[in-house]
């Protein structure tokens, strides 16, 4: 991963994404041991209590993966407190192809518009800074905000991938999406 070191705002400035830090630990770790959090995400993969140790050495082996950047979430209002994380996944840099995910932690924070935001800012991140021709994503069918939150983006539902996750203990189909810059579809 490369861990963000510039910091970019949403356009009203409410949400700044940046580097991750030491002291953010705390916060992140806990996030995975929230049923909550994890009831549509990947993240409900079971491998027992998440500990700040544990985040720690991810954070190492994700150091290592240039392949991804990765941004912390921050909420401007609340002094900058780390409210959830996003990355981008470089699929194919030959054909202009990025991956985006995205985890708000902070459950206080959900259903305000956060996850639109944070898309918008990291398709334009993809456009202007990494000059992306399309930008895919994934979520469970069952995660109606999720797959909302793309679609207000101008994702488009690309396909389905059928029982492809286990996701809270049951096999869950995966709708790709998908926003395309400058080319078309045919
Ligand atoms: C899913 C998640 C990203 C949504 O983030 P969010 O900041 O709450 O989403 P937003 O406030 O931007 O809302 C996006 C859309 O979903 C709708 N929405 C939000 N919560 C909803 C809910 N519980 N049920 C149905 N729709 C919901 C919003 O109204 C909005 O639609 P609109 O434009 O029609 O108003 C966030 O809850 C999360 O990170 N959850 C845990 C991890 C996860 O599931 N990550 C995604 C993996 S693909």
């Amino acid at each position: 991963m490369i861990l963000s070191d510039t910091f970019i705002y949403s356009d009203d400035k409410s949400l700044e994404f940046g580097p991750i830090f030491e002291d953010d630990l705390d916060i992140w770790f806990k996030w995975f041991n929230n049923p909550v959090v994890v009831n549509h995400s990947v993240h409900s993969r079971s491998c027992g209590t998440n500990t700040i140790e544990l985040q720690r050495s991810f954070l190492k082996k994700l150091e290592l993966d240039e392949g991804k950047i990765q941004f912390s979430i921050r909420d401007v209002s609340e002094n900058k407190k780390m409210i959830g994380v996003t990355s981008i996944t470089t699929v194919s840099d030959y054909s202009g192809v990025f991956s985006i995910e995205i985890l708000i932690g902070d459950v206080s924070c959900w259903n305000k518009g956060v996850a639109k935001k944070t898309i918008k800012t990291m398709c334009e991140y993809c456009e202007n800074v990494l000059g992306s021709k399309k930008i895919v994503a994934g979520a469970s069918s069952k995660n109606i905000a999720s797959i909302l939150a793309f679609e207000r983006n101008g994702f488009l539902r690309e396909g389905l991938l059928k029982s492809h996750e286990i996701i809270g203990g049951e096999r869950v189909d995966i709708v790709i999406l998908a926003k395309l810059n400058g080319v078309s579809y045919e």
